[in-house]
């Protein structure tokens, strides 16, 4: 299983085997980080947003013009933001480190 790293608002780090198939937002939410996703994973909020490691952005695909759109909206956004429900955990995510945005 494909192991995922979140970082705290505090810099903390949790590493989480995480399931072929659940968004990362679902594994965020499952293991208790602090993050809200308030539609679910609909891409009608913009609450599951997290900021990946440089290097990551680049080898996941491209946001979707919608996820771009929400994104808009989310509070601290940088240029390695990402809507977590929109990435689909696999072997090919071994290693990624997310954080939660600072603000
Ligand atoms: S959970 Fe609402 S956009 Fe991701």
């Amino acid at each position: 299983m494909p192991k995922i790293t979140f970082v705290d608002r505090s810099g903390a780090e949790k590493t989480i085997e995480a399931k072929n198939g659940l968004s990362v937002m679902e594994v965020a939410i499952d293991n208790d980080v602090d993050i809200e996703a308030a539609c679910e994973g609909s891409l009608a909020c913009a609450t599951c947003h997290m900021v990946l490691d440089a290097g990551w952005y680049e080898k996941l695909d491209p946001p979707s013009e919608d996820e771009e759109d929400m994104l808009d909206l989310a509070f601290g956004l940088t240029k390695t933001s990402r809507l977590t429900c929109q990435i689909r955990v696999s072997d090919d995510l071994d290693g990624l480190r997310v954080s939660l945005p600072k603000e």
